[in-house]
């Protein structure tokens, strides 16, 4: 009779491991509430405003900027840093694709640099090799929550005078060296996206301390307005990208909690941690002393198909979830630079018109390759859902074992 779930086998759990998004009355008053005031937009109410302001002193900012969502975020604040079109971008290969296409989006250029393959974020030493004399800006991810080599990076773009747009999608609360991410650099983009620790289904924020980068964002999803301006006079090219009170109001409620959700899924993490450094061919990222906080959106392992009798990435995760592990995914599938938007004839098609005649120096992505990207791809990395880590001991437990049964029956998953 097979062992594992995936041969046949009883599978190790059945429970649900935590639903996301958890909510509860809070959010149904908050919304209920807007929706009696009558002012539902943010240029009427004050729940945006608010959030805007919480949020900021959450991540000791001065500027909050709400946005419909965490790309526009990221694009408003790569123009309000002042790069456009023709301006090289240097962003990690392993991240979601927004992190590029915002750059593309406005005309400038991303330009792939590779990531440590022991904390998954950008390696300031292959972005260094990236930069030419068109380099303008470096975007480092704070991937799955875990913040970027700052230090590194920051003596890099004083060095060559770069703008430093920290792509914070995923890392609200995390910290470097103490320092709440997001205003590390010259701006910072975060996301509520329904799958984010904080959501309101859509929505994203801009964080910065400088007030003209702070002013400039304000207009730029404002329609071009300016503070003291008349409503219809319009000084940038802006458009609206204001989010709604019902976001706004949804955010503050799930703020409010998320102190408590945080200090959770990193005492689970530190235990998952720990239970799979003892499995063979596992192994974890590296917990680097200067990140003092990190907000695990996800949590990454690196699998070694070797120690697993040589079953893929893909095999093991499908086996992972049939054991009742339903939160372990393979994640980002296919780098940025390979995915088909990237390749040279959609490429061409999607950003024609931006670069048309106004920059030269259209790359082919085609001929780009970096090692620990594609194999944290194609071969290496798992991720584990941040709902995972707000269970309890016996749910992280529960992964491990997972693991373990796997390893040991890997022979009935030979096809
Ligand atoms: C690393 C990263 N950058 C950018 C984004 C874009 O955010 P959104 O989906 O809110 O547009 C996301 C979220 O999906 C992300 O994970």
């Amino acid at each position: 009779m097979a062992h594992l779930a995936l041969a046949g086998g009883p599978p190790l759990r059945q429970k649900p491991f935590p639903h996301w998004p958890i909510w509860d009355q809070e959010e149904v008053d908050a919304v209920q509430a807007v929706v009696s005031s009558g002012r539902w937009g943010a240029t009427q109410g004050t729940e945006v405003r608010h959030f805007e302001e919480e949020f900021a002193a959450y991540q000791d900012a001065t500027y909050g900027i709400a946005v419909v969502n965490g790309t526009v975020a990221l694009k408003l604040a790569l123009t309000a840093a002042g790069i456009g079109v023709g301006d090289e971008v240097i962003v990690p290969g392993y991240t979601f694709v927004a992190t590029a296409t915002a750059a593309l989006e406005i005309g400038a250029v991303p330009v792939f640099a590779d990531i440590d393959p022991h904390t998954y974020t950008l390696d300031p030493e292959h972005a260094a090799a990236c930069i030419t004399p068109r380099t303008r800006a470096i975007v480092p991810v704070h991937l799955g929550g875990r913040p970027a080599d700052m230090e590194a990076i920051r003596s890099l773009a004083q060095r060559h005078d770069l703008m430093i747009i920290e792509d914070a999608a995923q890392a609200w609360g995390a910290s470097w060296m103490d320092a709440k991410v997001g205003t590390l650099g010259d701006i910072g983009g975060f996301s509520f996206q329904a799958s984010k620790n904080i959501t309101a289904g859509e929505g994203g924020m801009m964080l910065c301390n400088d007030p003209a980068i702070g002013e400039m964002a304000r207009s730029l999803s404002n329609c071009g307005r300016q503070p003291d301006g008349l409503w219809y006079a319009h000084y940038v090219l802006g458009g609206n990208y204001r989010l709604s009170e019902f976001h706004g109001a949804i955010l503050r409620v799930q703020l409010r909690r998320y102190p408590e959700h945080l200090q959770r899924r990193q005492a689970n993490a530190a235990h998952l941690e720990r239970g799979l450094a003892e499995v063979e061919g596992i192994a974890t990222l590296h917990q680097d002393r200067r990140v003092t906080s990190n907000a695990y959106h996800i949590f990454f392992f690196q699998y070694r198909a070797e120690a697993f009798g040589g079953v893929p990435k893909d095999r093991f995760i499908k086996a992972l979830q049939a054991e009742g592990i339903t939160g372990a995914h393979g994640g980002y599938s296919l780098p940025v630079y390979r995915q088909p938007v990237m390749q040279a004839d959609n490429f061409g098609l999607a950003t024609r018109p931006l670069f048309h005649g106004v920059y030269p120096h259209t790359p082919d992505y085609r001929t780009v390759a970096l090692p620990v990207t594609d194999r944290a791809c194609d071969e290496e990395a798992i991720w584990i859902r941040h709902n995972l880590l707000l269970g309890d001991r016996q749910d992280i437990d529960d992964i491990v074992e997972a693991v373990l049964k796997i390893q040991q029956y890997h022979d009935e998953l030979q096809a």
